[in-house]
C-alpha cells in the first residue's frame, strides 16, 4: 500500500490506495485554519488526524505529501518555525512584487531567469516583504522550505536543516530556482532576502526522500518518503494529464495548467512556468476568484448551491447583457491586487435572481477562458480539458463551461486528485524506474456546447471598463 498526502488551504486529505493497481483503500480528511496566515503546526495536527481516520500507515510502504504551493515557511537554526507561514493568497507582499520585477528590468529578465514574474503569492515576494517588515524574524531565519517540504521533513522526524528536500514542482513556485536550468538563483534570493538561507535539495520526479521516521505523526516508521510536490503537479499526475491535456481546477484558486514538454517563459507574468511532478512542464494560470464566487452569489441570493446552478441554467447565454466581473478578492490574472468586483448591465429584464446567476457563472469561467487562451498563445496544444474542483459539482459550471471555453470539456468523478497525485508518486518511489505506475485511467463525463464568443466579448468589454481602479 502507498499514502498519498493533500495539505490544501484549508483541510489535509490522506489516501491509501493500492501501489499496483491503484484501487483506492482507506481515506481521511481534517479541516485546519483557513486564512492567509497559518501556523504550520495546524497543518502537522490536521495531517496526523486525517492519518489516524485513514486508518494510520503501519502497513504503507511508501508516502509522498502534495501540498499548496509558495506558502513560506521560515525555520531557525534549531529548527524551529519562526513565524506563522504566509500562504500563495496573502497579498501583503504585492509592493515587493513591483519592486523586484523593477529592479530586474521587467517582467522579460524574471522569466528567462526562473519562467516566471513575481506577484505576491510567490515565495520570493514573501520574504522581500519579511526582510523588509520583519528584519528580526529575518534574522533569525536560517532555512526557508514550502508547506509540502515542511510536511515531508516533520515525517522524516526533523533530521536536521540540511535533510531538507522539495522537488521540481514545488520548487519552481518559489521565484528562485529555474525550470529550465534545473538549478536554484541563489542571486535572485540573495536580491529579494539581502542573505541566502538554507534551501531544501531539490530532488527528481521518483526520488527516495528518506523515510518516516518512528513515531513520527503515529507512524510505524520505515515507510520511504517521496519528494513530494505542490498541489496543481500533484493533481496532474493524479489525473493522468499528458502532453496537450488542460487541467482546469475551480477550488479556492481557479487553475488552467497544461502538462508540456519545453518549459515556457511568459513576460507579461500571466503564465507562470511551473515545472511539473514528472521531468516535464506545468505552465499555469491562477485566477483567485473560483469556487468562492459561487458561494458568493448563493449568499447573496440567498439560494444553495443547487437552486444557484438550477437559476443560472433557466437564463439565456450573455444574461441578456448582464455581466459579472469576478475580482471579489482582487485578482492575480490578470494582476489587479486591489480591485473589486463588478456588476454592469442591469435591466428591468435582467434584474432577476437567474441572469445574476448567470452571469456570475459566465464572468467566473470567461476569467478561466482568458486563462485557458494564454496558455494556448504560448504554443501549448489544447487537446482535452478536464474540469475538476469543488466548482466542477455544480451542474450549470460543467453545462456552461464548453460553450464559454468553446472545447468540450471532461469531468471525472468528485475525487481527491492532489491526494492521489501524490500516492502515484508514492508507488512510482516504490516501483523505481523512469515512469509512474498506470493505474487505470478515471471515467469522465464528457460535455459539449456550442461556443458562445459573444459572451466572451462582452464581458472582456465589461472586464476593460471596470479596470480603472486597479
Ligand atoms: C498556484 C497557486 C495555487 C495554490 C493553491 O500558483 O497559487 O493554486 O497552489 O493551493
Amino acid at each position: 500500500l502507498v499514502a498519498g498526502v493533500d495539505s490544501s488551504t484549508q483541510s489535509c486529505k490522506v489516501v491509501v490506495r493500492d501501489a499496483e493497481s491503484g484501487r483506492l483503500v482507506r481515506e481521511g480528511r481534517a479541516p485546519h485554519p483557513d486564512g492567509t496566515e497559518v501556523d504550520p503546526a495546524a497543518w502537522e495536527a490536521a495531517l496526523q488526524t486525517a492519518i489516524d481516520e485513514a486508518g494510520g500507515l503501519a502497513d504503507v510502504a511508501a508516502v509522498a505529501v502534495g501540498g499548496q504551493q509558495h506558502g513560506m515557511v521560515c525555520l531557525d537554526s534549531d529548527g524551529e518555525v519562526v513565524r506563522p507561514a504566509l500562504l500563495w493568497n496573502d497579498t501583503r507582499s504585492a509592493q515587493a512584487a513591483t519592486d523586484l520585477t523593477a529592479e530586474l528590468g521587467g517582467g522579460q529578465a524574471w522569466a528567462d531567469a526562473v519562467g516566471l514574474v513575481p506577484v505576491a503569492s510567490f515565495t520570493v515576494t514573501k520574504l522581500r516583504w519579511l526582510a523588509e517588515h520583519e528584519p528580526g524574524n529575518a534574522a533569525r531565519t536560517a532555512a526557508v522550505c514550502l508547506p509540502h517540504d515542511w510536511l515531508t521533513w516533520r515525517l522524516a522526524g526533523s533530521p536536521g536543516l540540511d535533510a531538507l528536500v522539495t522537488d521540481r514542482g514545488d520548487a519552481s513556485g518559489t521565484g528562485y530556482w529555474s525550470p529550465a536550468q534545473e538549478a536554484y538563483r541563489l542571486d535572485l534570493l540573495e536580491r529579494a532576502f539581502g542573505s541566502t538561507p538554507v534551501l531544501p535539495r531539490v530532488l527528481g520526479p521518483a526520488e527516495r526522500a528518506g523515510a518516516v521516521a518512528d513515531g513520527a505523526l503515529g507512524a510505524a516508521g520505515g515507510a520511504l518518503l517521496g519528494p513530494g510536490t505542490g498541489d496543481n503537479a500533484a493533481a496532474a499526475l493524479g489525473i493522468n494529464a499528458e502532453p496537450g491535456d488542460v487541467v482546469l481546477s475551480v477550488g479556492t484558486s481557479g487553475v488552467v495548467s497544461t502538462v508540456s514538454s519545453t518549459p515556457s517563459a511568459d513576460p507579461t507574468g500571466t503564465v507562470a512556468g511551473f515545472a511539473d511532478a514528472t521531468g516535464n512542464f506545468l505552465p499555469l494560470v491562477v485566477t483567485l476568484n473560483a469556487a468562492r464566487v459561487l458561494d458568493a452569489t448563493a449568499r447573496l441570493l440567498g439560494v444553495d448551491h443547487d437552486e444557484l446552478s438550477r437559476l443560472a441554467l433557466t437564463a439565456p447565454a450573455g444574461s441578456g447583457g448582464l455581466v459579472v466581473v469576478p475580482y471579489l478578492e482582487g485578482e492575480r490574472t490578470p494582476d489587479r491586487p486591489h480591485s473589486t468586483g463588478a456588476v454592469h448591465g442591469l435591466t428591468l429584464s435582467t434584474a432577476d435572481p437567474a441572469h445574476l446567476a448567470r452571469a456570475a457563472i459566465e464572468g467566473l469561467l470567461c476569467g478561466l477562458a482568458d486563462g485557458l487562451d494564454a496558455i494556448a498563445a504560448q504554443g501549448n496544444p489544447v487537446r482535452r480539458v478536464f474540469l475538476v474542483g469543488g466548482g466542477a459539482r455544480s451542474e450549470a459550471v460543467r453545462r456552461l463551461a464548453p460553450a464559454v471555453l468553446g472545447v468540450p470539456v471532461l469531468v471525472p468523478p468528485a475525487g481527491e486528485y492532489v491526494a492521489d497525485g501524490a500516492a502515484r508518486q508514492a508507488a512510482w518511489v516504490l516501483a523505481g524506474g523512469s515512469t509512474a505506475p498506470v493505474w487505470p485511467a478515471t471515467s469522465t463525463e464528457t460535455h459539449e456546447a456550442d461556443p458562445v464568443p459573444h459572451v466572451r466579448e462582452r464581458y472582456a468589454e465589461v472586464r476593460e471598463m471596470t479596470a480603472t481602479r486597479v
